[in-house]
Parts: structure tokens; sequence; C-alpha cells
């Protein structure tokens, strides 16, 4: 049990005290699991979450309206989401904001220069005026395709999906949740966040539902959805830095390509840049989690020193099971 009320704990941890009555009546009725940091996650459209995201996401479903040129970076938790923020974020704007001691990003956190829908901006009962947002707007999610308001898949606008190998997913969440958690719950043990994994209970779970809704529409809209994969994005980042660009319609010119904007960019959304920052060292986020909180390793592969064996083959097991005849490979 938790000795703080409700009101004086951060908000990722507030649960359905908060919510709105239509919310209340709805999650009452949803499948129900023990959380991995708030106390419970229920399955709404198919997916485990808080409640506190789950009102988001409702809210958003609602009152989202689209533009045409609007961006949206579209991740699974712990895919390197605040990478890829920092990188569209000095990409889509980098007319605005050259690359220089001014830049936004040396000053603030990437989850405060690219809001989420359902997790920031539609979050806690608010209904935010994105009308005076200059275009394109660039807007991140983990919401699931289908459960996307459904202006963002009929208006033209473009989707970044990044993923990233599920036994560093696993890892990188398991020991990011807990961070998050405060002292006096204790840590989750691994194997008990390892089953729940597997079964697909944590936050935007089933990982591989996930994954793959978003490939199958890549493969069918091209235009419409880019797929990238971390691991990729760290062997030929500034190959994939120039095919996001020309997804998006933001080529780099010849001039900017012989000023090094490529590697300029990378240089400053790099792992070790971002981490340094003192912003991102001993700041917050509005809702309550550290920043420094996103930056662990960085790495691919970093699951080799905390899965057993048997843990690892699992997970691979289920991954080639769900992606059998997908064509995807992770
Ligand atoms: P690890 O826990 O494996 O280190 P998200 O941003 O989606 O929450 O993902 C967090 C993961 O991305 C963490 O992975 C974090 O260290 C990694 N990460 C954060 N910034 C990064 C960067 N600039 N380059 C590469 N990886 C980064």
């Amino acid at each position: 049990m938790l000795s703080q009320t409700s009101a004086s704990l951060p908000r990722y941890l507030q649960q359905e005290e908060i919510l709105e009555q239509e919310c209340i009546a709805l999650i009452s009725s949803l499948p129900k699991e023990k959380g991995w940091v708030a106390s419970h996650l229920y399955k709404y459209q198919g997916f485990w979450n808080p409640p506190r995201h789950i009102q988001g996401i409702m809210t958003c479903q609602e009152h989202f309206e689209a533009r045409d040129s609007d961006v949206f970076l579209v991740t699974t938790p712990k895919s390197g989401t605040t990478w890829l923020k920092a990188v569209m974020f000095t990409l889509i704007n980098r007319m605005q904001y050259p690359i220089n001691q001014e830049h936004p990003l040396l000053s603030k956190n990437p989850h405060d220069l690219v809001p989420f829908l359902e997790i920031k901006l539609y979050a806690d009962n608010q209904i935010p005026d994105l009308s005076s947002f200059k275009s394109p707007r660039l807007f991140a999610t983990h919401i699931p395709i289908f459960s996307l308001p459904k202006f963002v898949r009929d208006s033209s606008c473009k989707l970044v999906y990044l993923c990233r190998n599920p036994k560093d997913i696993f890892v990188s969440l398991w020991q990011f949740t807990n961070k998050l958690r405060l002292q006096e719950m204790g840590s989750n043990s691994l194997g008990e966040t390892f089953d729940m994994f597997c079964r697909g209970v944590n936050i935007y779970g089933p990982f591989w539902d996930h994954v793959l809704e978003y490939w199958k529409e890549s493969m069918e809209k091209p235009h419409k959805v880019f797929f990238l994969k971390y691991e990729n994005m760290k062997e030929r980042p500034a190959d994939n830095l120039r095919c996001i660009a020309e997804f998006l319609g933001c080529p780099f010119s010849n001039e900017e390509e012989e000023s090094g904007i490529v590697e300029q960019i990378l240089k400053l959304c790099s792992f070790d840049t971002l981490s340094n920052l003192e912003i991102n060292r001993t700041g917050r986020l509005a809702s309550g989690e550290e920043n420094k909180a996103f930056f662990r390793r960085g790495e691919v592969g970093d699951w080799k020193n905390h899965l057993p064996t048997e843990m690892a083959q699992k997970l691979d097991q289920i991954t080639e099971q769900k992606f059998s005849g997908t064509g995807l490979k992770l």
C-alpha cells in the first residue's frame, strides 16, 4: 500500500480516482491485471494500459483533429522514442532552429518538445487547443493503430513507426519501470515481469501485436507509414535520417549535405550529447518522471547482460511464432 495520498503522487502513479465518470464506468468493465508501476493495467481495445493512459486515449479519440501536414512519431515504449523525438524535431525545424548554442534541445527534454497525444496533451481531462501550432505539427504517440483517432488514419498525415528487438525492449522496460516505482513499493522481479511481458501484459502490450499492426500498414501504405528499427538506426543513422527526411517531404539539399547537417543532427541527438545535458541529468517531466530515466545504456544487445538463456530463447520463440509468414524480423 502507498502511504501517500493520490493527490501527492506523481501523475504517472495516479489511478482510477482521477478519472472522469464516463471512463470509470468503462474501466470497471475491462479485464484487469496487476500493473508494473501504477497498481493496475486494464485491457482497452486489445492493449493493456493504466487508467490515466486509457482516459487520454479516449479523450484523444474523441477530440483530436488531424491536419494533412501532421507528422506522428509512433513507437512501442522503450524502442528509442526519446532519441527519435530529438532527431525528428531537429530535422523538421532545422530552418527555424539552426544547430547552435540556442538550440531548444540543449535546454529542453525531447518529451517537452514533442508531446505525446494521449500521455500529455489529452491526459488528465485536458482538451488542448492545437490550432495555433504551426504546420507541420509534430506529435508522438504509443497508441495502437486501430485505436488512433479516426482523423489520423483518414487524413494524409504521415507516421514514422519505430520498434526494437523485444529482448532489449523487455530489459529496458523492466529497468525503467523499477526506476519509476516509489522506494516503498520495492522493485518488480525479473521473473514476474518477464511472465507478464510474454503474456502481453505491459503498457501498450502485447508488444508483438502493436508492431505487427503498424508493419502491415507500412506494407500496404508505404507513403503513409515509414517503418524503422532501432537497431537499423544505430547501424546506419545517416542513411536512415536521409530516408526519414525524404519520406516527410523535407529532403536535405546539396548545400545542406555539403555543410554536414546530417552529421550535426546526429551528433546533437546522440546518446552521449543528450544524456550529459544538465536538463536531462536533473530535470523532470510535468508528469513526474525524471528525465534521466529515459537514458540508460542506449545500446543494441544489452539484454545479454540481464536475461538468462531460457528467457532469451522464450522471447525469440514467441517472436518467431507471432511474426511467422509476415516477413518481419526483429
Ligand atoms: P536502454 O534502456 O536499452 O538503454 P524510449 O525513449 O522509447 O523510452 O526508449 C528508451 C531507450 O532508448 C533506452 O534504452 C535509452 O537508453 C535509449 N536511448 C535514449 N536516448 C537515446 C539516444 N540518443 N540514442 C540511442 N538510444 C537512446
